[in-house]
């Protein structure tokens, strides 16, 4: 695992696949971190899930500030939400689909449990567009897309970019 990480794109199985529990936290996960939010600032994203970057580990990363406050930034190591309450459409985009946003419908409030990059258990709870965020990273970890809970309004623009994309993704 020493090449520059890339954003791994939709088609790839590998986004669809439900990661593998993270059992040592040591330094090389640590360094690995790092380049996750550093991908994720130069895609101008807020969070970044393992599978995302090739990588098949039930961690994932965000930063709402999306970078300009680097205090904002947080890793979630095997995170489990333990409650969740209330219901919002918003709209969601995804790094391994560029140029998509769809609707979708979220719990507006959740608590998640997870280790940091020490190891330590935490547990966090978070509204609105933070909460948002937690649930489309947490699903990545278990192989959901954001594109299978999208509103059925969305549907045909979904279908038009997926039919975009495998069609990119096709060796030439
Ligand atoms: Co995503």
């Amino acid at each position: 695992m020493t090449e520059p990480l890339q954003i791994v794109k939709y088609p790839d199985p590998i986004l669809e696949r439900e990661t593998c529990p993270v059992e040592t936290i040591d330094d090389a996960l640590r360094e690995r971190v790092q380049e996750m939010f550093a991908l994720m600032y130069v895609s101008s994203g807020v969070g970044l899930a393992a599978p995302q970057v090739g990588w098949d580990a039930r961690l994932f990363v965000i930063n709402p500030s999306g970078g300009s406050d680097l205090s904002q930034e947080q890793t979630f190591i095997n995170p489990q939400i333990v409650a969740r309450s209330g219901r919002e459409l918003g709209e969601e985009g995804c790094l391994s689909f560029p140029g998509l946003t769809v609707h979708v419908p979220r719990a507006t409030r959740l608590c998640i449990r997870a280790q940091d990059l020490q190891g330590q258990t935490f547990e966090v709870e978070a509204t609105d567009y933070v909460a948002r965020i937690l649930q489309h990273e947490h699903d990545h970890l278990l192989g959901i897309l954001f594109i299978t809970k999208a509103t059925p309004a969305d549907r045909i623009t979904i279908d038009k970019k997926l039919k975009e994309m495998r069609a990119a993704a096709q060796p030439s």
